[in-house]
């Protein structure tokens, strides 16, 4: 029985021991996959507790995944990149890897429901650990312009430096501002990835926004988040919560810890959305 988890506070609402028992029924194989509530005094030492005792692989959820990347004996590139972790490996050799999926899991789902990144004028809301995860993949996919808004504009440059530091070129592609406000052109996809649909929020958009724009919440939630009503409101069609996202942040994760196939993620999409 491989032992896998999820740490994170709050975790309750978790969908991911569901997510990856139902990957394991499909895959014929023997998961036990629970979720554990840390404090933030005692993340480490959870997670150290879970790999002593067998663990193969976890995830980290928010608010842990900066923390998880500075616990870890290695990072992969891209989670060096995001300084964000959100997938622990316990190596052959007995250490513990941390990677980051979620970037994966976003450009999959985006390129499934056709929203282009490649050309595009981006606005991406956050410079949170949500918002790491996903930056060096969308620049990877060379967006036209990227303006990423953060209320606390400091920490979007902040992010901006580091990106530059680590050697990533697209990084010169980054616009920083504290409100989208002030973007003057159209902007032709947007995507939330701040905490602010948890609390219901709202967000100022930018000014114009493409005929063809598409919006993105990385939250995923039984309702349409605050996010999505919003730009329902100013005429986009194309609108997407994070459930695609989750499913295939989830698979990536996955197929790390037990090798073999990448899960199938439609049938599992089509699941969860039946039940929610
Ligand atoms: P996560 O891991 O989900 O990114 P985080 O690291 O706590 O969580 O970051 C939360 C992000 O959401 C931050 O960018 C935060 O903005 P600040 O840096 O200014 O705090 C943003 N955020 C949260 N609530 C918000 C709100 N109501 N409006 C705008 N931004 C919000």
């Amino acid at each position: 029985l491989t032992q896998l988890g999820v740490f994170g506070n709050p975790i309750e609402h978790s969908l991911s021991p569901r997510i990856h028992s139902l990957f394991a029924q499909a895959q014929q194989e023997h998961v036990n996959y629970q979720r554990y509530l840390a404090t933030s005094g005692r993340f480490s030492r959870s997670v150290a507790q879970f790999f002593c005792h067998g663990g193969r692989g976890a995830n980290v959820t928010l608010p842990f995944k900066q923390d998880a990347a500075r616990l870890v004996t290695q990072l992969t590139e891209r989670a060096q990149l995001a300084g964000a972790v959100n997938t622990l490996i316990s190596s052959k050799s007995g250490q513990l890897v941390g990677d980051n999926t979620d970037g994966e899991g976003l450009a999959i789902d985006l390129e499934n429901k056709g929203f282009k990144v490649s050309g595009r004028s981006l606005t991406i809301f956050g410079a949170g650990g949500s918002a790491r995860g996903i930056l060096p993949l969308l620049l990877a996919q060379q967006p036209k312009h990227l303006y990423l808004i953060n209320r606390t504009v400091e920490k979007a440059e902040a992010l901006k430096s580091e990106l530059k530091a680590l050697g990533l070129a697209e990084a010169n592609l980054v616009q920083v501002l504290s409100s989208a406000s002030a973007i003057e052109e159209p902007v032709e996809l947007l995507i939330n990835a701040t905490s602010s649909s948890l609390t219901g929020q709202c967000l100022t958009l930018p000014p114009i926004l493409a005929d063809d724009a598409c919006g993105y919440d990385l939250m995923y939630a039984a309702k349409p988040t605050v996010f999505m009503h919003q730009l329902t409101q100013v005429g986009c069609k194309k609108v997407s919560d994070g459930l695609g996202m989750l499913v295939e942040q989830a698979a990536s994760s996955y197929q790390l810890w037990m090798g073999g196939e990448r899960p199938d993620t439609t049938s599992v999409m089509s699941e969860l959305r039946k039940s929610s």
